[in-house]
Protein backbone atom coordinates (compact mmCIF):
# COMPACT_ATOMS: atom_id res chain seq x y z
CA UNK A 1 0.00 0.00 0.00
CA UNK A 2 3.16 2.07 0.55
CA UNK A 3 4.36 1.50 -2.77
CA UNK A 4 1.15 2.30 -4.40
CA UNK A 5 0.49 5.80 -2.53
CA UNK A 6 4.23 6.81 -3.83
CA UNK A 7 3.62 5.40 -7.14
CA UNK A 8 0.33 7.85 -7.69
CA UNK A 9 2.24 10.89 -6.04
CA UNK A 10 5.44 10.15 -9.07
CA UNK A 11 2.80 9.65 -11.28
CA UNK A 12 0.87 12.33 -10.59
CA UNK A 13 3.46 14.80 -10.28
CA UNK A 14 4.89 13.20 -13.85
CA UNK A 15 1.58 13.63 -15.70
CA UNK A 16 1.31 17.73 -13.46
CA UNK A 17 4.92 18.41 -15.52
CA UNK A 18 4.24 16.92 -19.26
CA UNK A 19 4.79 19.85 -21.15
CA UNK A 20 3.34 18.23 -24.50
CA UNK A 21 1.78 15.41 -26.17
CA UNK A 22 4.68 13.36 -26.51
CA UNK A 23 5.66 13.81 -23.14
CA UNK A 24 2.42 12.10 -21.91
CA UNK A 25 2.36 9.29 -23.99
CA UNK A 26 5.90 8.61 -22.87
CA UNK A 27 3.82 8.57 -18.95
CA UNK A 28 0.97 6.72 -20.73
CA UNK A 29 3.33 3.76 -21.83
CA UNK A 30 5.46 3.96 -18.56
CA UNK A 31 1.85 3.12 -16.19
CA UNK A 32 -0.29 2.00 -18.21
CA UNK A 33 1.62 0.09 -20.84
CA UNK A 34 1.73 -2.90 -21.28
CA UNK A 35 4.93 -3.33 -19.30
CA UNK A 36 3.73 -0.30 -17.56
CA UNK A 37 4.62 0.31 -13.84
CA UNK A 38 0.36 -0.10 -12.62
CA UNK A 39 -0.16 -2.82 -15.26
CA UNK A 40 2.55 -4.90 -13.12
CA UNK A 41 1.06 -4.36 -9.74
CA UNK A 42 -1.93 -5.67 -11.32
CA UNK A 43 -0.36 -8.29 -12.14
CA UNK A 44 1.02 -9.39 -9.00
CA UNK A 45 -2.69 -9.46 -7.62
CA UNK A 46 -2.52 -13.40 -9.07
CA UNK A 47 0.28 -14.16 -6.18
CA UNK A 48 -1.41 -12.75 -3.24
CA UNK A 49 -3.39 -14.86 -0.57
CA UNK A 50 -7.09 -15.04 -1.36
CA UNK A 51 -7.47 -12.73 1.85
CA UNK A 52 -5.79 -9.76 0.32
CA UNK A 53 -6.68 -9.81 -3.16
CA UNK A 54 -10.07 -8.23 -2.84
CA UNK A 55 -8.76 -5.13 -0.70
CA UNK A 56 -5.27 -4.97 -3.14
CA UNK A 57 -7.31 -5.34 -6.31
CA UNK A 58 -9.42 -2.18 -5.74
CA UNK A 59 -6.83 -0.34 -4.12
CA UNK A 60 -4.79 -0.49 -7.21
CA UNK A 61 -7.63 -0.67 -9.52
CA UNK A 62 -8.40 3.15 -7.67
CA UNK A 63 -5.04 4.33 -7.64
CA UNK A 64 -5.16 3.25 -11.87
CA UNK A 65 -7.96 5.01 -12.13
CA UNK A 66 -7.17 8.40 -10.12
CA UNK A 67 -3.71 8.23 -12.26
CA UNK A 68 -5.76 8.09 -15.53
CA UNK A 69 -8.42 10.85 -14.48
CA UNK A 70 -5.14 12.90 -13.66
CA UNK A 71 -3.29 12.21 -17.15
CA UNK A 72 -7.33 12.81 -18.90
CA UNK A 73 -7.14 16.02 -17.29
CA UNK A 74 -3.83 17.12 -18.39
CA UNK A 75 -4.80 16.01 -21.89
CA UNK A 76 -7.83 18.00 -22.39
CA UNK A 77 -5.36 20.97 -20.76
CA UNK A 78 -2.72 20.67 -23.36
CA UNK A 79 -5.24 20.11 -26.11
CA UNK A 80 -7.40 23.58 -24.76
CA UNK A 81 -3.70 25.64 -24.86
CA UNK A 82 -2.45 24.60 -28.06
CA UNK A 83 -6.08 25.30 -29.37
CA UNK A 84 -5.71 28.64 -28.02
CA UNK A 85 -2.55 29.61 -29.34
CA UNK A 86 -3.21 28.58 -32.56
CA UNK A 87 -6.18 30.76 -32.70
CA UNK A 88 -4.04 34.00 -31.72
CA UNK A 89 -1.64 33.32 -34.20
CA UNK A 90 -4.34 32.93 -36.86
CA UNK A 91 -6.25 35.79 -35.58
CA UNK A 92 -7.10 38.16 -38.64
CA UNK A 93 -8.52 41.73 -37.87
CA UNK A 94 -12.11 42.15 -39.70
CA UNK A 95 -12.23 45.46 -39.21
CA UNK A 96 -9.24 46.35 -41.21
CA UNK A 97 -9.96 48.02 -44.31
CA UNK A 98 -9.25 46.00 -47.53
CA UNK A 99 -6.55 46.21 -49.49
CA UNK A 100 -8.38 47.58 -53.13
CA UNK A 101 -6.23 47.02 -56.45
CA UNK A 102 -4.56 49.53 -58.57
CA UNK A 103 -6.49 51.99 -60.29
CA UNK A 104 -5.77 54.00 -62.84
CA UNK A 105 -7.66 57.58 -63.66
CA UNK A 106 -7.75 60.80 -66.11
CA UNK A 107 -4.73 62.72 -66.73
CA UNK A 108 -5.60 66.08 -65.45
CA UNK A 109 -5.44 67.18 -69.12
CA UNK A 110 -7.77 65.30 -69.73
CA UNK A 111 -9.88 66.34 -67.03
CA UNK A 112 -9.22 69.98 -68.00
CA UNK A 113 -10.13 69.10 -71.48
CA UNK A 114 -13.71 67.54 -70.17
CA UNK A 115 -14.52 70.42 -67.93
CA UNK A 116 -13.86 73.21 -70.16
CA UNK A 117 -16.22 70.96 -72.98
CA UNK A 118 -18.95 70.77 -69.86
CA UNK A 119 -18.55 74.43 -69.30
CA UNK A 120 -19.35 75.16 -72.90
CA UNK A 121 -22.01 72.37 -73.58
CA UNK A 122 -23.95 73.91 -70.61
CA UNK A 123 -24.22 76.91 -72.65
CA UNK A 124 -25.27 75.94 -75.89
CA UNK A 125 -22.05 75.03 -77.70
CA UNK A 126 -21.81 71.68 -79.78
CA UNK A 127 -18.20 69.72 -80.05
CA UNK A 128 -16.47 69.68 -83.09
CA UNK A 129 -13.40 67.65 -83.79
CA UNK A 130 -11.05 68.09 -87.31
CA UNK A 131 -8.19 66.76 -88.48
CA UNK A 132 -4.48 66.47 -86.95
CA UNK A 133 -2.99 66.37 -90.48
CA UNK A 134 -4.07 69.15 -92.23
CA UNK A 135 -3.59 71.02 -95.77
CA UNK A 136 -2.11 74.51 -96.01
CA UNK A 137 -5.20 76.11 -96.82
CA UNK A 138 -7.13 75.06 -93.67
CA UNK A 139 -4.81 75.82 -91.74
CA UNK A 140 -3.39 78.53 -93.33
CA UNK A 141 -4.98 80.69 -96.53
CA UNK A 142 -8.74 80.02 -95.52
CA UNK A 143 -7.75 82.11 -92.49
CA UNK A 144 -6.90 84.84 -94.56
CA UNK A 145 -2.54 83.70 -94.31
CA UNK A 146 -1.64 83.41 -98.05
CA UNK A 147 1.63 82.37 -98.72
CA UNK A 148 4.69 84.62 -97.61
CA UNK A 149 2.39 86.38 -95.60
CA UNK A 150 4.49 87.23 -92.17
CA UNK A 151 2.47 85.46 -89.89
CA UNK A 152 2.97 82.13 -91.27
CA UNK A 153 6.66 83.18 -89.31
CA UNK A 154 4.63 82.49 -85.64
CA UNK A 155 3.80 79.40 -86.70
CA UNK A 156 7.01 77.03 -86.51
CA UNK A 157 5.49 74.18 -88.76
CA UNK A 158 5.88 71.00 -88.60
CA UNK A 159 5.40 69.98 -93.18
CA UNK A 160 4.83 66.69 -93.90
CA UNK A 161 7.26 65.13 -96.92
CA UNK A 162 5.15 63.07 -99.18
CA UNK A 163 5.81 59.41 -100.24
CA UNK A 164 8.26 58.98 -102.93
CA UNK A 165 8.72 62.85 -103.17
CA UNK A 166 12.13 62.45 -102.34
CA UNK A 167 12.98 59.61 -105.05
CA UNK A 168 11.02 61.71 -108.28
CA UNK A 169 14.46 64.37 -107.98
CA UNK A 170 12.13 67.19 -108.68
CA UNK A 171 12.93 70.15 -106.71
CA UNK A 172 9.77 71.71 -106.62
CA UNK A 173 7.95 68.44 -105.86
CA UNK A 174 9.94 67.52 -103.16
CA UNK A 175 9.96 71.02 -101.36
CA UNK A 176 7.19 69.52 -98.63
CA UNK A 177 5.99 73.34 -98.35
CA UNK A 178 4.85 73.23 -101.79
CA UNK A 179 2.85 69.91 -101.07
CA UNK A 180 0.43 71.68 -98.43
CA UNK A 181 0.54 68.68 -95.96
CA UNK A 182 1.32 69.74 -92.39
CA UNK A 183 0.72 69.21 -88.73
CA UNK A 184 -2.05 71.58 -87.39
CA UNK A 185 0.08 74.71 -86.11
CA UNK A 186 -3.87 75.57 -84.12
CA UNK A 187 -7.09 74.76 -83.97
CA UNK A 188 -8.54 77.60 -86.24
CA UNK A 189 -8.67 75.05 -89.44
CA UNK A 190 -11.62 73.33 -87.69
CA UNK A 191 -13.47 77.05 -87.83
CA UNK A 192 -13.26 76.89 -92.05
CA UNK A 193 -14.06 73.26 -91.76
CA UNK A 194 -16.86 73.93 -89.54
CA UNK A 195 -18.39 77.12 -91.48
CA UNK A 196 -18.30 75.58 -94.89
CA UNK A 197 -20.25 72.73 -93.67
CA UNK A 198 -22.57 74.91 -91.88
CA UNK A 199 -24.77 77.78 -92.14
CA UNK A 200 -25.34 80.03 -89.06
CA UNK A 201 -26.08 79.92 -86.22
CA UNK A 202 -22.94 78.36 -85.47
CA UNK A 203 -21.58 77.84 -81.61
CA UNK A 204 -18.73 75.37 -81.74
CA UNK A 205 -15.92 74.62 -79.32
CA UNK A 206 -12.93 72.72 -80.90
CA UNK A 207 -10.63 70.83 -78.51
CA UNK A 208 -8.21 69.26 -80.18
CA UNK A 209 -4.22 68.40 -80.13
CA UNK A 210 -1.88 71.29 -81.85
CA UNK A 211 2.32 70.84 -83.40
CA UNK A 212 4.79 73.39 -83.13
CA UNK A 213 8.44 73.15 -83.50
CA UNK A 214 9.50 74.24 -80.29
CA UNK A 215 10.88 72.17 -77.15
CA UNK A 216 12.01 74.18 -73.95
CA UNK A 217 11.04 74.28 -70.21
CA UNK A 218 7.71 76.17 -71.14
CA UNK A 219 7.12 74.71 -74.51
CA UNK A 220 6.17 71.00 -75.72
CA UNK A 221 5.97 69.92 -79.75
CA UNK A 222 2.36 68.75 -78.86
CA UNK A 223 0.21 70.71 -76.62
CA UNK A 224 -3.55 71.49 -76.59
CA UNK A 225 -5.56 74.38 -77.85
CA UNK A 226 -8.98 74.88 -77.71
CA UNK A 227 -10.98 77.23 -80.59
CA UNK A 228 -14.35 78.56 -79.60
CA UNK A 229 -16.86 80.04 -83.04
CA UNK A 230 -20.40 81.94 -82.78
CA UNK A 231 -21.51 83.51 -86.01
CA UNK A 232 -25.13 84.53 -86.28
CA UNK A 233 -26.81 87.72 -87.10
CA UNK A 234 -25.60 91.03 -84.87
CA UNK A 235 -22.64 89.30 -82.51
CA UNK A 236 -20.57 91.79 -81.47
CA UNK A 237 -17.21 92.46 -79.48
CA UNK A 238 -19.59 92.63 -76.53
CA UNK A 239 -20.78 88.98 -76.92
CA UNK A 240 -17.05 87.97 -76.72
CA UNK A 241 -16.41 89.69 -73.65
CA UNK A 242 -19.45 88.22 -72.13
CA UNK A 243 -18.63 84.80 -73.46
CA UNK A 244 -14.43 84.90 -72.41
CA UNK A 245 -15.18 86.44 -68.97
CA UNK A 246 -17.87 84.44 -67.92
CA UNK A 247 -16.04 81.11 -68.99
CA UNK A 248 -13.36 82.23 -67.01
CA UNK A 249 -14.71 83.01 -63.76
CA UNK A 250 -16.88 79.34 -64.21
CA UNK A 251 -13.17 77.81 -65.04
CA UNK A 252 -11.23 79.11 -62.24
CA UNK A 253 -14.72 79.49 -59.65
CA UNK A 254 -13.34 82.71 -58.46
CA UNK A 255 -14.39 86.12 -59.42
CA UNK A 256 -11.06 87.14 -61.63
CA UNK A 257 -10.44 90.60 -63.26
CA UNK A 258 -10.25 89.76 -67.14
CA UNK A 259 -8.62 92.51 -69.37
CA UNK A 260 -8.76 92.83 -72.96
CA UNK A 261 -5.43 94.01 -74.70
CA UNK A 262 -5.48 95.12 -78.76
CA UNK A 263 -3.07 92.50 -80.80
CA UNK A 264 -3.42 91.11 -84.31
CA UNK A 265 -4.06 87.40 -85.74
CA UNK A 266 -4.90 87.41 -89.83
CA UNK A 267 -8.60 85.49 -89.40
CA UNK A 268 -10.14 88.19 -86.96
CA UNK A 269 -10.43 91.97 -87.21
CA UNK A 270 -10.10 93.50 -84.56
CA UNK A 271 -8.19 91.23 -82.27
CA UNK A 272 -7.55 91.23 -78.69
CA UNK A 273 -5.05 88.89 -76.18
CA UNK A 274 -6.83 88.35 -73.10
CA UNK A 275 -5.08 88.42 -69.45
CA UNK A 276 -6.76 86.82 -66.21
CA UNK A 277 -5.45 87.89 -62.75
CA UNK A 278 -3.08 85.67 -61.56
CA UNK A 279 -5.01 82.85 -60.01
CA UNK A 280 -2.02 82.68 -57.60
CA UNK A 281 -1.39 85.89 -56.18
CA UNK A 282 -4.49 87.78 -57.00
CA UNK A 283 -2.75 90.54 -59.00
CA UNK A 284 -0.18 91.52 -56.38
CA UNK A 285 2.60 90.35 -58.71
CA UNK A 286 4.37 86.42 -58.04
CA UNK A 287 6.41 84.69 -59.92
CA UNK A 288 3.62 82.87 -61.70
CA UNK A 289 2.84 85.80 -63.74
CA UNK A 290 6.69 87.16 -63.97
CA UNK A 291 5.17 90.18 -61.10
CA UNK A 292 2.65 91.47 -63.69
CA UNK A 293 0.13 90.44 -61.66
CA UNK A 294 -1.79 89.05 -65.14
CA UNK A 295 -1.60 85.72 -66.71
CA UNK A 296 -1.57 86.00 -70.30
CA UNK A 297 -4.67 83.37 -71.62
CA UNK A 298 -5.91 83.46 -74.89
CA UNK A 299 -6.10 85.17 -78.28
CA UNK A 300 -9.54 86.29 -79.69
CA UNK A 301 -11.15 88.53 -82.09
CA UNK A 302 -14.44 89.29 -84.70
CA UNK A 303 -13.80 86.53 -87.32
CA UNK A 304 -12.53 88.77 -90.33
CA UNK A 305 -14.87 88.90 -93.42
CA UNK A 306 -12.51 87.40 -95.69
CA UNK A 307 -13.17 84.37 -93.72
CA UNK A 308 -16.25 83.87 -93.72
CA UNK A 309 -16.32 84.84 -97.09
CA UNK A 310 -14.07 82.25 -97.92
CA UNK A 311 -16.10 79.03 -95.87
CA UNK A 312 -19.25 80.57 -97.82
CA UNK A 313 -20.93 82.76 -95.28
CA UNK A 314 -22.25 86.06 -96.11
CA UNK A 315 -20.41 88.55 -94.28
CA UNK A 316 -22.68 91.56 -94.72
CA UNK A 317 -25.67 88.81 -93.34
CA UNK A 318 -23.62 87.49 -90.21
CA UNK A 319 -20.98 88.59 -87.74
CA UNK A 320 -18.70 86.41 -85.69
CA UNK A 321 -16.40 85.80 -82.92
CA UNK A 322 -13.78 83.31 -82.42
CA UNK A 323 -11.22 82.58 -79.67
CA UNK A 324 -8.40 79.79 -78.84
CA UNK A 325 -6.46 79.20 -75.84
CA UNK A 326 -4.24 76.35 -74.64
CA UNK A 327 -6.15 74.29 -71.78
CA UNK A 328 -2.68 72.88 -70.82
CA UNK A 329 -1.70 76.60 -69.45
CA UNK A 330 -5.26 76.62 -67.88
CA UNK A 331 -4.66 73.18 -66.35
CA UNK A 332 -1.56 74.17 -64.17
CA UNK A 333 -3.13 77.65 -62.83
CA UNK A 334 -5.96 75.71 -62.20
CA UNK A 335 -3.74 72.87 -60.67
CA UNK A 336 -1.26 75.19 -59.16
CA UNK A 337 1.78 73.53 -60.81
CA UNK A 338 4.57 75.58 -61.90
CA UNK A 339 5.87 73.09 -64.18
CA UNK A 340 4.79 71.48 -68.53
CA UNK A 341 6.90 68.65 -68.42
CA UNK A 342 5.70 67.04 -65.10
CA UNK A 343 2.59 66.48 -67.39
CA UNK A 344 4.29 64.20 -69.19
CA UNK A 345 6.60 62.46 -67.21
CA UNK A 346 4.11 59.80 -66.71
CA UNK A 347 5.18 59.96 -62.89
CA UNK A 348 2.29 58.55 -60.82
CA UNK A 349 3.24 60.22 -57.98
CA UNK A 350 3.04 63.83 -59.30
CA UNK A 351 -0.42 61.83 -61.76
CA UNK A 352 -1.50 60.24 -58.75
CA UNK A 353 -2.29 63.82 -56.58
CA UNK A 354 -4.32 65.00 -59.49
CA UNK A 355 -6.67 61.60 -60.08
N1 LIG B 1 -5.23 80.44 -83.39
C1 LIG B 1 -4.65 81.46 -82.55
C2 LIG B 1 -3.30 80.94 -82.02
O1 LIG B 1 -3.03 79.78 -82.12
C3 LIG B 1 -5.54 81.79 -81.39
C4 LIG B 1 -6.80 82.47 -81.86
C5 LIG B 1 -7.92 81.72 -82.13
C6 LIG B 1 -6.87 83.85 -81.98
C7 LIG B 1 -9.10 82.34 -82.54
C8 LIG B 1 -8.03 84.47 -82.36
C9 LIG B 1 -9.14 83.72 -82.64
O2 LIG B 1 -2.52 81.70 -81.49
Amino acid sequence: MKQLETLVAAAEAAVDAASDEAALEALRVRYFGKKGEITALLKTLGKLPDAERREAGQAINAARDQVQARWDARRQALVAAQLAEQLAAETIDVTLPGRRGDCGGLHPHTRTMLRIETIFRNAGYAVAAGPEIESDYYNFEALNIPAHHPARAMHDTFYLAERGSAASGDAAEADPRALGQLLRTHTSPVQARVMEATQPPIRIICPGKVYRVDSDVTHTPMFHQVEGLVVDRDISMADLKGTVIEFLRVFFEADLAVRFRPSYFPFTEPSAEVDVECVHCRGDGCRVCSHTGWLEVMGCGMVHPNVLEMSGIDPETYTGFAFGFGPDRLSMLYYGVDDLRLFYENDLRFLAQLR
